[in-house]
């Protein structure tokens, strides 16, 4: 494996498709790494946008303006960091023998919509997942649920991440609100839905897993500690690693999380979302890059999700040991503001064994993820309340 001078004709080129703060870390991984760096989100100033070479504002879902960059900036690798792209027009990048695609342009298909990758682990694959069934109307939705699913169960919009669109249904009553909020949450207002048994589980975790060749040039699949996290009305607001689990257990959760990414293949780190009860695994979904939860391995592991997937997807080895117990807690936006302010840092971080991460997104949600908290140490509860005490001691205000 070589790798080039940036900026000049020797420079190994990557492209960044989304450059959140997921985007941003993966970023500075390769730029340690003397990468060359393009990051590409839909508005200026994105996380990651501040810590690549180039930055390019497009629509990436627009198949003649991605491909109109590709060309442009001839990329070896194209990383995507979201999951609004036109997959499509990367598989025809692919095939066309432009750029490979990270882990691979057909994973990027499958996992952009929950029927995809459902359909392939359960039906193709034979994993364990929840029982579900996809409807189009209101109608087709009773009937899926009267037809066995019961209540609770929880309705999806096919295309849709961090909880948008989604929510849990205890009751018929409860249904028509549902059905409308799924409707319109949906990335792509298809009207197609997921409706999914809910699964009592004692605890969900994120199975870091990646596909890295080793010296030898054979790809190979390693096993980060299991990630235990706490999700909010679909979205994540506190992870810990590592999430204690049965001997069964952890090898059932590998051996799913082996299938699915030998499956979707290539090289890369992927997050394998898993419900677990007693010695039971339910596979969930599965994303081809580093995962939210997986913030807690910055200060946990000897190289972080991030740096696994900047090796891995470069050719080279990668090591999944954990270093020592962490935690990790979302610090939101709180208001609908641009250019915030947060105070209390210094507060914030004199707790001892903690860092912070501030993404510098321009512009504050409520409900959006503007920074993250972590702790480290010898406990994971312990860990975790120190994590939630530093995110809580931060305050976002307007000015
Ligand atoms: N079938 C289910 N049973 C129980 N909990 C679920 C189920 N589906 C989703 N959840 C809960 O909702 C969270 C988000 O759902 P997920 O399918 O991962 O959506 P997203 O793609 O938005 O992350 C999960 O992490 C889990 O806590
Ligand atoms: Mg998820």
């Amino acid at each position: 494996m070589k790798i080039g001078t940036p900026l000049s004709p020797t420079a190994t080129r990557v492209m960044l498709l989304g450059s959140g703060e997921l985007g941003k870390e993966v970023i500075i991984a390769l730029q340690r790494l003397g990468v060359e760096v393009i990051a590409v989100d839909r508005y200026p100033d994105a996380p990651g946008h501040q810590v690549a070479h180039r930055a390019y504002v497009i629509d990436m879902t627009d198949a003649d303006a991605l491909r109109a960059l590709v060309d442009q900036e001839r990329p070896q690798l194209i990383v995507p960091e979201i999951e609004a792209i036109a997959t499509d027009e990367l598989a025809r990048i692919e095939a066309d023998g432009l750029a490979r695609v990270v882990p691979t342009a057909r994973a990027t298909q499958l996992t952009m919509n929950r029927e995809g990758i459902r359909r392939l682990a359960a039906e193709e694959l034979g994993l364990p997942t929840s029982r579900y069934a996809f409807a189009e109307s209101f109608r087709e939705l009773e009937q899926a649920i009267e037809g066995g699913i019961g209540y609770p169960c929880i309705i999806k919009p096919v295309m849709s991440s961090s909880g948008k669109g989604q929510s849990t249904v205890n009751s018929p009553e409860e249904l028509e609100a549902a059905w409308q909020y799924a409707k319109e949450g949906g990335r792509v207002d298809r009207g197609r839905v997921i409706v999914e048994e809910m699964i009592l589980f004692d605890y969900e975790i994120t199975l870091l897993t990646v596909r890295a060749m080793d010296a030898q040039g054979q790809i190979g699949t390693q096993f980060c500690a299991p990630i235990g996290h706490r999700q909010e009305q679909g979205d994540y607001v506190e992870s810990w690693q590592p999430q204690r689990m049965s001997d069964k257990a952890m090898q059932r959760a590998q051996s799913v999380a082996e299938t699915i990414t030998s499956k979707l293949g290539g090289c890369g780190l992927f997050g394998v979302e898993l419900f677990v009860r007693g010695n039971e695994v339910w596979f969930s979904e599965v994303s081809p890059r580093p995962h939210d939860t997986g913030m807690v391995t910055m200060v946990t592991q000897w190289q972080n999700e991030f740096e696994l997937h900047a090796r891995a997807i470069l050719g080279l080895p990668v090591d999944t040991m954990l270093r020592n117990a962490g935690a990790s807690a979302v610090i939101y936006g709180g208001m609908e503001q641009g250019g915030i302010v947060f105070d209390q840092v210094e507060q914030a971080l004199s707790i001892p064994r903690s860092e912070l991460r501030l993404f510098g997104k321009p512009e504050s949600f409520t409900r959006r993820r503007m920074g993250v908290a972590l702790a480290y140490g010898e406990q994971t509860d312990e860990c975790r309340l120190r994590a939630a005490e530093v995110a809580g001691r931060v305050k976002p205000q307007a000015e």
